[in-house]
C-alpha cells in the first residue's frame, strides 16, 4: 500500500477529465486490482498518451512494461508507422501485453524484449521521442543514462514513481530533495529515486517538471 499524495476526489476528477478509456484498458485495470499489480494507473495512462501526443512522437522505449499497462495508453497516440519497444524480465507479463496489445489492434507497433530493459537498450538505436523508466527504482539513474543520448531532441524521458511506491520513502526522498539529512537509513529505492532526479535536474539538456498523480511521474524534457 503506497501513500496517496492526491485525494481520490482530485484523481477521480483527473480520470473523468483525462482520455477515456476503453474495454482493454478497463480490462486491464480490473487485473491490476484484482493482482495488486502496481499499474501506472488511469489517471498518469492519460498523461502518457497525451505527453506522446503533444511531442509528436513516432518512436517510444519503456524500461519495464509489465502486462503492457503504461505501452498501451502510449500506443494509442502513435501513428501507424510509429513503434513502442516493451521490456519485460518475466515471460508471462510479456505474453500478457502482447495478447492485450494485439487486441488493441497495435501489435504491428510494438517490439516486445524479454530481458533486462537496461541491457535491451544498448541493441536499438536512437531517437526516441518518449522514454518511460518504470524498472528497478535502484536502477533509474542507471536506465537514465544507458538511454539519454538515444532522446530526440524535443523528446521526453518520464519516470514513474518519483514520488512514491511501495518502497518508497517520501518524507525521506522530500528531505534529501531539499538537501536536508533525513532521520534514519534512507532505503535503495528512495535513494534511486533521489539519485535520478538528482541526474536529470543537473542535466543542462533536460527540463524537468512533476505530476502529482498516480504515485507521481517525473517529466523531463529534452530541451538541446
Ligand atoms: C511497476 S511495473 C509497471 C509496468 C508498466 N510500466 C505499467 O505501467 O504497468 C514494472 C515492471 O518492470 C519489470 N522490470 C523491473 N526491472 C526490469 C528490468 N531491468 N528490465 C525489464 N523489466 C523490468 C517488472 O518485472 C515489472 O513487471
Amino acid at each position: 500500500m503506497t501513500a496517496d499524495i492526491v485525494p481520490e476526489t482530485s484523481a477521480r476528477f483527473a480520470r473523468m477529465l483525462g482520455p477515456e478509456t476503453d474495454d482493454v484498458i478497463d480490462e486491464m485495470d480490473d487485473q491490476a486490482a484484482a493482482e495488486g499489480f502496481p499499474t501506472v494507473g488511469p489517471e498518469v495512462g492519460g498523461w502518457l498518451q497525451l505527453l506522446a501526443r503533444l511531442v509528436d512522437a513516432r518512436r517510444v522505449f519503456e524500461f519495464g512494461s509489465g502486462f503492457g499497462y503504461s505501452a498501451y495508453w502510449f500506443a494509442r497516440a502513435l501513428p501507424d508507422d510509429g513503434e513502442v519497444v516493451l521490456t519485460e524480465v518475466d515471460q508471462d507479463e510479456l505474453d500478457q501485453a502482447r495478447e492485450y496489445m494485439a487486441r488493441g489492434g497495435f501489435d504491428d507497433l510494438a517490439s516486445y524484449e524479454l530481458g533486462d530493459a537496461i541491457e535491451t537498450i544498448d541493441e536499438y538505436d536512437g531517437p526516441f521521442d518518449v522514454v518511460l523508466i518504470d524498472n528497478e527504482k535502484d536502477r533509474y539513474r542507471e536506465a537514465f543514462e544507458s538511454v539519454r543520448e538515444k532522446v530526440a531532441p524535443g523528446g521526453v524521458v518520464v519516470a514513474d514513481n518519483a514520488m512514491t511506491a511501495g518502497p518508497i520513502d517520501f518524507d525521506a526522498l522530500s528531505t534529501l530533495v531539499e538537501g536536508d539529512e533525513p532521520i534514519g537509513d534512507v532505503n535503495a529505492q528512495t535513494q534511486g529515486v533521489y539519485e535520478y532526479l538528482e541526474a536529470v535536474r543537473g542535466d543542462p539538456a533536460f527540463e524537468t517538471g512533476v505530476i502529482p498523480l498516480g504515485e507521481g511521474i517525473a517529466v523531463s524534457h529534452r530541451t538541446a
